[in-house]
């Protein structure tokens, strides 16, 4: 396995997709790991991300000695490459010449991470961004690689087995940049790509069973692809000592809360319990208009009535929860101040200190996309993987102001209509996230010769790789022209259609 030490670049977290794409497994930890931690990890390879410091700072965070010691292959990406110079011996000084976006380097020498991929004397695309540069290489090292701005592009030191580059391969603007890395862990460091899906799932299953041996474990299913997928793994593994508990908060699109109970009792066979709960929080609802208000009161309720199920179970000792790599990396920021919350996100966080269970995490070391393909491998249909995202709190957040059920009607009505739509078009994996959002608006209209006034329905799309940032869709025109007729004719209560145009930043996803 591979070790990638993080100095808070901001595409550290492609380094390890590049890694686990090539079949080895490999975890992120930051820069300032104990060097007993690195020991028991016990890394074949071990890879220095970018950073947004400067190695010329008086602080500037370095690799630990530990690195250089264990023999195994290092590679520094960027602010990598320069602070194992600096350590180990060359000299790395700011520049007027600074790289940002696409370079071009040149190959200078064959060098094992270019084998079978760039031969001497060609020019190749990289993407650079950096200030500082590399001014003198350490003793043991070669040039492999330059560029006009920096003259140690790439560098080896082959009998050591630790590279440089100064530029990212693992950002798809460098075109062979994923071969780079797959040289790195196969060639350089001879590890086998033998971390697929079937093997993490038996690893997982046995893991699960150690963990839990004859206890009960409880599992809160939300319709959404991660805890579904942790909820059939841990059923692989254990039976029906899992029991699933499914809160229906009567916020979820049309037919969801069906499909769930479905797929999870009859297909399945999963000890399920169906908590019909939407007059509860309809009740609660009621009168609230703030955005934040409402996340409190569906979390709070939320915990409450998963308590009282699992209380029924009785005896349960374990929670199972569909918690993700991400969530989990120790994050490294050298921009400081605290963070502003511009969104109370809810989700089953506060259970299990609540509830005092032990918690099962099967998914703790993956990435999104691993989750869907272990989903594939334990047999779950392509329309549940695939799912766009669906926040918590549901509808109550495509509803700005007071959430009625009349209101909650109209807008399933209108999104079904739209999510159809675009489904028939062939683009529902082209876009990230699609839903409606029914405005606390009225507007005049004429249909036939009637006079109407009703609700302004906007329609969201959005392209995103994690949802931090993303970009409006851009929809035919034929297509917005029928979904808006489609909507108008067939969705009572809303007599006009418009079409959000904001990218995020400045705007975010959901509109509350
Ligand atoms: P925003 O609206 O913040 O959304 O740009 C980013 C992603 O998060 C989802 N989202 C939520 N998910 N609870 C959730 O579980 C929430 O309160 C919540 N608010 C937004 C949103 O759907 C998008 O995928």
């Amino acid at each position: 396995r591979v070790l990638i030490l993080d100095f808070g670049s901001q595409v550290t977290q492609l380094i390890a997709r590049r890694v686990r794409e090539t079949g080895v497994y490999c975890e992120i930890h930051p820069f300032s790991v104990s060097a007993e931690a690195i020991a028991a990890y016990a890394p074949k390879a071990v890879i220095l991300s970018g950073s947004p410091a400067s190695v010329t700072d008086e602080n500037a965070p370095s690799a630990p000695q530990a690195v250089f010691d264990l023999g195994v292959p290092v590679l520094g990406i960027c602010y990598g490459q320069q602070t194992m110079c600096q350590q180990l011996g060359g000299n790395v000084s700011g520049s007027d010449h600074r790289e940002f976006g696409r370079a071009f380097i040149e190959i200078t020498s064959s060098c094992a991470l270019f084998d079978g991929l760039w031969a001497v004397g060609s020019r190749e695309q990289v993407w650079m961004s950096h200030g500082d540069r590399v001014t003198a290489i350490p003793p043991g090292f070669r040039v492999v690689a330059v560029s006009d701005g920096a003259p140690f592009a790439a560098i080896a030191d082959d009998d050591r087995r630790l590279y440089g580059v100064q530029f990212h391969p693992e950002v798809v603007h460098t075109p062979h940049g994923a071969q780079l890395l797959a040289n790195f862990v196969h060639g350089v460091a001879g590890l086998k790509g033998d971390w697929t899906m079937a093997a993490f799932k038996q690893q997982a299953i046995a893991k699960i069973r150690a963990q839990v041996g004859s206890g009960k474990v409880i599992c809160g299913l939300s319709g959404g692809v991660d805890s579904s997928v942790a909820a059939v793994l841990i059923h692989e593994a254990i039976g029906d000592q899992l029991t699933c508990i499914f809160v229906d908060t009567g916020l979820m699109r049309a037919g969801e809360a069906d499909e769930v109970v479905t797929l999870f009792r009859d297909h399945y066979n999963i000890p399920l319990i169906h908590r019909n709960a939407s007059d509860l929080f309809l009740g609660k609802l009621a009168g609230v208009t703030d955005p934040e208000q409402k996340r409190k009161i569906i979390g709070g309720l939320f915990i409450d009535v998963f308590d009282e199920e699992s209380h029924k179970i009785g005896g349960a000792e374990f929670l199972a929860q569909g918690t993700l790599y991400p969530d989990v990396i120790e994050s490294v920021s050298f921009t400081g101040g605290p963070s502003v919350t511009i969104k109370s996100h809810h989700n089953v966080g506060g259970l299990p200190d609540r509830m005092k269970l032990k918690l099962v995490e099967p998914l703790r070391e993956l990435f999104k996309d691993e989750v869907r393909a272990l989903g594939r491998e334990l047999g779950l249909p392509q329309s549940f993987i695939g799912r766009h995202p669906f926040p918590g709190p549901g509808l109550a957040i495509r509803i700005p102001g007071e959430i009625t059920p009349e209101k909650l009607d109209i807008l399933r009505k209108a999104d079904t209509v739209y999510l159809e739509e675009i489904r028939n078009a062939g683009l529902y994996d082209a876009i990230w996230q699609a839903f409606a959002v029914l405005l606390p608006v009225r507007t005049v209209g004429v249909m036939g010769d009637g006079r109407t006034y009703d609700h302004v329905l906007a329609l969201r799309a959005v392209t995103s790789t994690d949802g931090m940032t993303a970009d409006w869709y851009h929809f035919p025109h034929e297509f917005l022209a029928r979904v808006s007729n489609r909507i108008v004719n067939e969705v009572r209560g809303v007599n006009r259609v418009v079409y959000d145009i904001t990218s995020k930043p400045p705007g975010t996803i959901e509109w509350e």
